[in-house]
Parts: C-alpha cells; structure tokens; sequence
C-alpha cells in the first residue's frame, strides 16, 4: 500500500529555531581530549584544536553546543578551568569516575565555539548538584560582565578581554536522577532553580534559562516533577529540559525503530505540563522545550563500564559505533523534532565527538562521519524555515511497546526561498514504500535531489579501516508531475527529497 499526504502552505507547524541542531561536549570520555582537543595532533592549531574535527563539525551544522555536561557539570568547578593551563588543578569526576586534568577549559571552549563560526553559540550548564546561587553568579560574572570588576578583570587577565556573551544557560543537570551528584527533590530543586535565575536576571534580565526536567520519560517522578519546578520558575525561565535515548531493548528491533513515537509523546506530555501551569497560574506566557539529550545510546551495554573505572584520564567510553539501522532511528528522532518546532526550540544532539557522537577520532589518527552523521548534517543542512503540517496516511507494522506504528515517518520545511524538503523515514525491515504527496498551492515543479541513506546489510558502519562505507547515494525514479510528488522509499530508510 502506498503512503500519502498533503502539503499546503496554509498548514504549518512554526518556524525551525536554529537552535534545534545543538549538539554537546561534555568532559566524559574522549568527547574533549583526543576528540575536539589533542595538541599533539597533525591538524591541531595553536590552542590544540584538531582541524579535521573542526572541519568535520562545521559540516555536521551544530548550532548550540551544551557545554561541560551532562553528569560531570554537578562536580565542575567552573574556577579550575580557567587561567594559566599550568595551574589548573587535577581533579576527580565523580560522574565518570575518571581524572580531569582541567587542560582544556572554559576559554578554550569558547574559542573552539568561534572557530566553528557564528552559527555556533554556547549554552552553558551550572552546577547545581554540589555548588549553588553564589558560584553561578561568579560563573556568570567572569563569562558575561564587560569589565572593571574583580572577576571580568580576571578574565581579560586570562587573556579574553572580551566577555563571552553567554546568552543560554542550564540551571543544573538531570537533577531528577539519583545517580546524579547533589540529587534534589523536584521542591528542593524547584526552589534553587529558581532563586539562581532570580539572581542571574539581577546581573542580566536578557539571559536565557532552561531549568531541567525529567531525565527520562520513564522516570517514577516524571510530569509530576515539572509541574512542581515550574510552579516555582514558570516567570523566571524560558525553557525546560527532556533527555532521551534508545536502543533496541533485548532484540526488539520493531520498537527501537518507532523511538520516535515515544519522543513525540514525550514531547506533547511537557508541552501539556507546562502549559497546565500555566493555566494555573493564569499566565499568558509560553514555556518551550529544550531538547539538550537525544540521540540512540547502546547505554545497557556500557553502565557497567563506569564503575569498573579506576580515575583514568579520557578513557574510551561511551564510543558506540552506528549502524544504517542507528541512523535511520536518528533521522526519525530528527523528523520528531522537526514535527514539534513550534515548542521544541532548543535541541542538542548528545553528543558532539567519540562519546555517542557522529564524528570519530583515533588519537594521532584520523577523523571520520559515522552512519548518524548524514542525516544529522542534512537536516541541519535543508530543515531551516516553515515546518508544514504533515499528517500521514500510511501502512502500519506491530510493535511490542507502542502498538500499531506507522511504517512513515515524515515532516517537511519550506526555506525563505519557497524550496521544500521532505524528510521521511521508512521503517519497513523488509519492503520499499510506496510514497505519494499531494502538493497544493506551493509553486513547486522538480525534483533537485533525493537522498538516501539505506544499505543491503542495514548493519553496516564506517569505521577506522573503512570510513566511508556507508554514505548517502542518490535514489531514482522520484518525480514531481501536476503538484504530485512520487517515490519509492527503500527499506529501512532515511530519505531527504528537495523540492523547488
Ligand atoms: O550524555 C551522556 C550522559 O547522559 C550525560 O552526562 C547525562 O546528562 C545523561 O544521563
């Protein structure tokens, strides 16, 4: 059975926020040392920057980029990141049982965000598990303030004489979950959420704040957890957070393929939430979402990992390595996000280099996309504009945990230029996908390009010995005829069809 729906202009979601292609370095890992930052490379700058990562993520698109957590925020002392790289402390990290040697830091964060080129802009996480109101304000200070101060003067001592125009700003990390440092009750972190935005407002009104939600849908306190936090901060913050990953949970591939459901569900459940508070406290105001953990994590097979750790410095974790099946997941995470831009307005891709990320890197050695790379790269590419509101009619499958899901997952965005882009997921194992689009009032007469990312063996992945053996081709037989658009999707498939 073919899948069909309609595009008109009439009917559109909301305009994609360029912030929806964030991705995130936290200090876990190889995500900074030997990925973004290795002094020793071939490539590397002056401050230490590989230039074949920095060539790799100015291709990838990112946007915001969440910076240094994650769980290893809520031990970060911002101090011992800053100043002569000599005198930075060598500390713990309790969340990744590892050793930070604070080499690459605060400044060097920021510099690495100015290379990438103005698209990029941090969005910086404080830490609210050990530390409180007092340090973010000192944080804050240090970062943003011009200067004749103690601590903006000791940043132009440093070396940065201009402030680092941090807009966007975290309070805190998944302080829902009780692996997490300095864990707090939705009251307790409620009330701390909220005097630290009080404060940082006093410093300046215009900052941007994200006060965390839930971990996970699947947490005991979720909804629960947000209506209490924004009960306190519904004035005072602007957005509010959701994490989620997904792997195929013991061998059921057909529900790992519809994650998007679950995120889509997820999504709608927080936009519900806030805006019960908000009709609760009889406020005009909207609350949005900031997505700042997505992305498919194979997490069962590394929990153990951890706590085998001994302090060791950037130890290989967390270095998944995608399959075409991961990102066709990926690109369906993408469509689900895209399908919500009117609420989602922040979102990061977890996360940037080695640790669950779309670049690779061998220390010394090369860097390379991995599978989840391309569609990432194009919807940050061909995704910017109107979402148009894409309701399908498509063929079904079963799945274990979430019923009958569609074997389509689609969205589409019409650019500035009134060029549209469909992206669309088949999440058929075994057939092509008949597809069908009725394109009213659009002006739309060809087809510039239809890609695909599909592979006989839908277990295939670039790796160090073979980097490039899974890239998108060109699909044929995609025709656009009479405000008709026609295709055949293959099977597990992520699709990009430019139209104009
Ligand atoms: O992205 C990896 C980890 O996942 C982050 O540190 C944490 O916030 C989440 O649980």
């Amino acid at each position: 059975r073919t899948a069909r729906f309609t595009l008109d202009p009439a009917f559109t979601v909301g305009t994609v926020d360029p912030r929806l292609f964030g991705s995130f370095v936290e200090h876990l890992g190889r995500c900074v040392y030997t990925g973004v930052f290795e002094p020793d490379h071939p490539t590397a700058d002056a401050d230490g920057i590989r230039g074949d990562v920095l060539d790799l993520v100015r291709e990838l698109g990112v946007t915001a980029v969440r910076y240094p957590g994650g769980n290893f925020v809520s031990g970060y002392r911002w101090e011992d990141s800053v100043g002569p790289v000599e005198e930075r402390p060598r500390r713990l990290d309790l969340a990744w049982r590892s050793t930070e040697t604070n080499r690459f830091g605060l400044s060097e964060f920021i510099s690495f965000l100015r290379k990438i080129g103005p698209q990029a802009e941090p969005m910086m996480a404080l830490n609210l598990g050990t530390r409180g109101v007092a340090e973010a304000l000192q944080l804050q200070e240090y970062a943003n303030h011009p200067g004749g101060t103690a601590l903006s003067d000791l940043r132009a001592e440093h070396g940065d004489k201009d402030p680092f125009g941090i807009r966007l700003w975290c309070l805190g990390n998944e302080m829902d979950g009780p692996w997490q440092t300095g864990h707090k009750t939705a009251a307790e972190y409620g009330r701390t959420a909220a005097e630290t935005a009080r404060a940082m407002r006093q410093i300046d009104p215009g900052v941007q704040l994200v006060a965390c939600g839930s971990s996970g849908r699947s947490m005991p306190t979720f909804a629960e957890w947000e209506a209490t936090v924004l009960q306190e901060t519904y004035d005072l913050v602007d957005h509010i957070s959701l994490h989620a990953y997904y792997e195929p949970l013991d061998g059921d591939v057909d529900s790992f393929l519809a994650s998007a459901v679950d995120m889509e569900t997820f999504i709608e459940d927080v936009v519900a939430t806030c805006d019960h508070v908000g009709a609760r406290l009889k406020s005009r105001k909207k609350i949005n979402l900031s997505f700042d953990e997505w992305n498919v994590w194979y997490m069962s097979r590394t929990q153990e990992q951890v706590s085998a750790l001994d302090w060791p410095e950037a130890p290989r974790l967390l270095e998944d390595n995608y399959s075409v099946m991961d990102a066709v997941v990926l690109g369906s995470l993408l469509i689900a996000l895209l399908r919500h831009a009117d609420r989602v307005t922040v979102a990061c891709l977890a996360q940037l280099v080695n640790v669950i990320a779309p670049i690779m890197t061998e220390p010394g050695g090369p860097a390379w996309r991995q599978t989840t790379f391309f569609p990432f790269a194009q919807a940050s590419r061909y995704g910017r504009g109107e979402v148009l509101d894409v309701r399908v009619d498509s063929p079904t499958y079963a799945t274990e945990k979430y019923g009958k899901a569609d074997l389509l997952h689609a969205t589409a965005v019409r650019g500035e230029d009134g060029a549209v882009t469909v992206f669309a997921v088949n999440r058929s194992r075994t057939g092509p996908l008949p597809l069908d689009v009725a394109l009213n009032g659009l002006g739309l007469t060809s087809v510039v390009e239809h890609s695909v990312l599909a592979d006989a063996d839908p277990d295939a992945r670039n790796t160090l010995d073979e980097p490039e053996r899974v890239v998108p081709h060109a699909a044929e037989g995609t025709t656009l005829d009479g405000g008709r658009l026609t295709a055949v999707l293959e099977p597990l498939s992520w699709n990009v069809i430019r139209l104009a």
